[in-house]
Parts: structure tokens; C-alpha cells; sequence
């Protein structure tokens, strides 16, 4: 889960990381009220989850709790990148010295931690990244011993801190590193990390990225930071569930067991589709080893609230959960389902008693099911029924 900046400026300061304090308002007037409170210059920044919101107008600095008000009418709105802005923070105005970066990722190719740094901040590091490579610091960490302060002068010589900042900016570094481990992240990046003109350091500007995983077992109370009013409705339904549901664009549901199988059941769909006016799979969702009835109630329940979803494929392939198990699971979960169930249901069973899963549904008969012999026979209907 991405963060918010504001919600990455909170974590900071829980870590001591040195932050400006910043106050979140949903309207122009609790913009002004927020600058009152705040005193002097402050920086009206758009709340969105993308980078780049300076260049496309959305930070303003103002002078007044008057200029504030006018800013936060023309940030609030302002689609950025497609992200329109519901939400400012109205942070306290740095006097910037200098412009610095730092990050700490998950380097999934090398199986560690990396972290990239420089002294030419501000701007967009991909850029910095193409353009000037060797301003950018990649410095590999070790994630059993991780950054410590040593560590930390290491990265900032590599990075060519001057010498005289290297002592605070190493500081920041390890309780940057903090809030990496500390709450399970696989990004934090700070940019700009700035030297304001009294020579503090500070972060001005943060980018965290939870690993749900780690939210999952260790961090419940991240659950409080996801962004409700942005999900999904049929992802959240989803995920109140416990499905592992992604909405996608098409009009062919998927059901399936093990995200190999779903993925190549997209693929399939996608391809059997070209044939059946280019109908395309409507989301992905892997039901996992159990299929019981209520997961395949619920499975179904959430692909058939997608308005656009006009037939549904189930692929499952039964391994230690027999197809009888999931056969009966198909039966019961349209027992359970009733007349909420309106839409074609192409069901393609395989492996462990595939006979007599097939011949429970045989026998059930119910008007929505067709049962298809493999998985291109399967997507093909399925495709067909879509576009009919
Ligand atoms: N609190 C602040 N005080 C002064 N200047 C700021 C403040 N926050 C941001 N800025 C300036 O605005 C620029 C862009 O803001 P930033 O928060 O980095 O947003 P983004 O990266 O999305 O463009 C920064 O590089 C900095 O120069
Ligand atoms: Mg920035």
C-alpha cells in the first residue's frame, strides 16, 4: 500500500526523522484556519498519490492565511495525472538551502536492500537517474545488519555529502532506515531531504509503500492508513471476504484456484476473446486450495455485482481439494446465491475425481451451467456467452 505524503510525514515524525509540522484540510476554509494555526509561510501541497505535484501546480507556498484560502481553492480539484485532489496538507514553509535525495527499497533481483541517495534532489529521480547517473549514490544494504550509522557515513560519502553535513544527513539515513523496518516497508523515500537555511536537515516531502504482507501479521494498525473512499467497491467487498480479488476490465468473471492458474485463465480469456468481439476477462480472483461453498458463494457473489460482467468462467483444477469438493461447492453456492444468480457459468473441471465432480453437476443441472471438456473449450464459451 502506497502511503499518502501526509501519512508518510506521520510516520517520520513517530521515528524522529526531522519533519515540518503539517495539518490536513479537506476545504479552502480549513485551509485558512490550518495556516492561522501554523503562523508565517506555509506550503498548501496537494494530498495524491503520485509524484510530480509540484511541476503540475499542485504546491503552493502562501504567504497569508488569505493567500492559503486562495491556494487551496485552486489545488482542490486539480486532476494530477488522474488523480483528482480531495485533500491538502498545509505544511510549514521551509527556507531551502539545498535539495537532497534518499531512498531505501526492497531489491527483489538481488534479494536485498538498496539504497539510493544524491545531492541533486528535487527533481524527478527517474530523470536523474537517465540523465546523470553518476550523481546517484546506489549503495547495496545488507538487510541482516541493515543501515546503521556507519553504515549511514558510508552512504552519505558515496553520495558526496560535504563533509561538514555528513554527521546529520547520516543521523536522518538511520531513522529513515527505521521507519523501513520498523513498519515493514518496501519503499521510503524522502525528495527533496532538504538543508534549510538555519542548516537543519529536513524531510520535506515523503513516499512510504507498506508491504501488505508484513501489514497483514505485524502492523494491524496500518489497516487504519487504506484509503476506503478509494477502493474499489468490488475490491473492498472482496477483501472483506478474504478473496484475493483484482477488478479488471472485461465482461468474462474468472474463478479459479492458484494465482498460476487464474493468470493463465487471463491469458486464455484474452486470447479465446479476439474470436467473440474482443470481450476480455472481467477480473482476476483466486479462490486458493479450499474451494468450499461459501468461498465460491462468495467468489461469485462479488464477480456478479460487476454490472459489466455478462458471463462467468470457473476453472479450477483439483489437486488436494477434490473436484468433488468443488463441485459440491458450485451446487451449493447456487443454492445460496438463488436468483441473484443471473448470469452463465462455464465450469471447467481437472484432476483429483474429476469424473465425479463432473457428474454432480451433471446431475444438478442447473440452467446456468455449462461444463466445458478443457480450459480453451471453457474460455471459448465463456468468450461466446459474453458477447452473445
Ligand atoms: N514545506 C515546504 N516548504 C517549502 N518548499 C516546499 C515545501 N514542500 C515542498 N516544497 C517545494 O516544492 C517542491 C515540490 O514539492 P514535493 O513535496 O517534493 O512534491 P512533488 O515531489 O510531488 O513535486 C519541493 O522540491 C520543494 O522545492
Ligand atoms: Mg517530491
Amino acid at each position: 500500500m502506497d502511503l499518502y505524503e501526509y501519512q508518510a510525514r506521520d510516520l517520520f515524525e513517530k521515528y524522529e526523522v526531522p519533519v515540518l509540522p503539517g495539518i490536513v484540510a479537506d476545504t479552502p476554509e480549513e485551509v485558512r484556519a490550518a495556516a492561522e494555526k501554523l503562523g508565517g509561510v506555509v506550503v498548501v501541497k496537494a494530498q495524491v498519490k503520485t509524484g510530480g505535484r509540484g511541476k503540475a501546480g499542485g504546491v503552493k507556498v502562501a504567504k497569508t492565511p488569505d493567500e492559503a484560502y486562495e491556494a487551496a481553492k485552486a489545488i482542490l480539484g486539480l486532476d494530477i495525472k488522474g488523480h483528482v485532489v480531495k485533500r491538502v496538507m498545509v505544511a510549514g514553509g521551509a527556507r531551502i538551502d539545498k535539495e537532497f535525495y534518499f531512498s531505501v527499497l526492497l531489491d527483489r533481483s538481488n534479494r536485498s536492500y538498496l539504497s539510493l541517495s544524491s545531492v541533486e534532489g528535487g527533481m524527478e529521480i527517474e530523470e536523474l537517474a537517465v540523465e546523470r547517473p553518476e550523481a546517484l549514490a546506489r549503495i547495496e544494504v545488507n538487510p541482516l545488519t541493515g543501515i546503521d550509522k556507519t553504515k549511514a557515513v558510508e552512504i552519505a560519502r558515496a553520495a558526496k555529502f560535504p563533509e561538514e553535513l555528513v554527521e546529520k544527513v547520516s543521523d536522518v539515513f538511520v531513522k529513515l532506515y527505521n521507519v523501513y523496518t520498523g513498519e515493514g516497508a518496501t519503499l521510503v523515500e524522502v525528495n527533496p531531504l532538504i538543508l534549510d537555511a538555519d542548516g537543519n536537515i529536513i524531510a520535506l516531502d515523503g513516499k512510504v509503500t507498506l508491504d501488505d504482507n508484513a501489514s497483514e501479521v505485524r502492523h494491524p494498525e496500518h489497516e487504519l492508513l487504506e484509503d476506503k473512499d478509494a477502493a474499489d467497491p468490488l475490491e473492498a467487498k472482496a477483501k472483506a471476504a478474504g478473496l484475493n480479488y483484482v477488478k479488471l476490465d472485461g465482461q468474462v468473471g474468472i474463478i479459479g484456484n492458484g494465482a498460476g492458474l487464474v493468470m493463465s485463465t487471463l491469458d486464455v480469456v484474452a486470447y479465446a476473446g479476439e474470436n467473440h468481439g474482443g470481450v476480455k476477462p472481467a477480473n482476476f480472483l483466486d479462490i486458493g486450495g479450499g474451494a468450499s461453498a461459501t468461498v465460491m458463494a462468495a467468489g461469485l457473489d462479488v464477480i456478479l455485482g460487476d454490472a459489466q460482467v455478462k458471463s462467468v468462467f470457473v476453472n479450477v483444477f483439483g489437486g488436494i481439494t477434490s473436484c468433488v469438493a468443488v463441485a459440491d461447492g458450485i451446487v451449493k453456492a447456487l443454492e445460496i446465491l438463488g436468483d441473484a444468480a443471473t448470469k452463465p457459468l462455464v465450469v471447467r473441471l481437472d484432476g483429483n475425481q474429476v469424473d465425479e465432480g463432473r457428474a454432480i453437476l451433471a446431475a444438478a443441472g442447473h440452467p446456468l451451467v455449462t461444463l466445458a471438456a478443457g480450459m480453451d473449450e471453457g474460455a471459448d464459451k465463456a468468450a461466446e456467452l459474453a458477447n452473445a
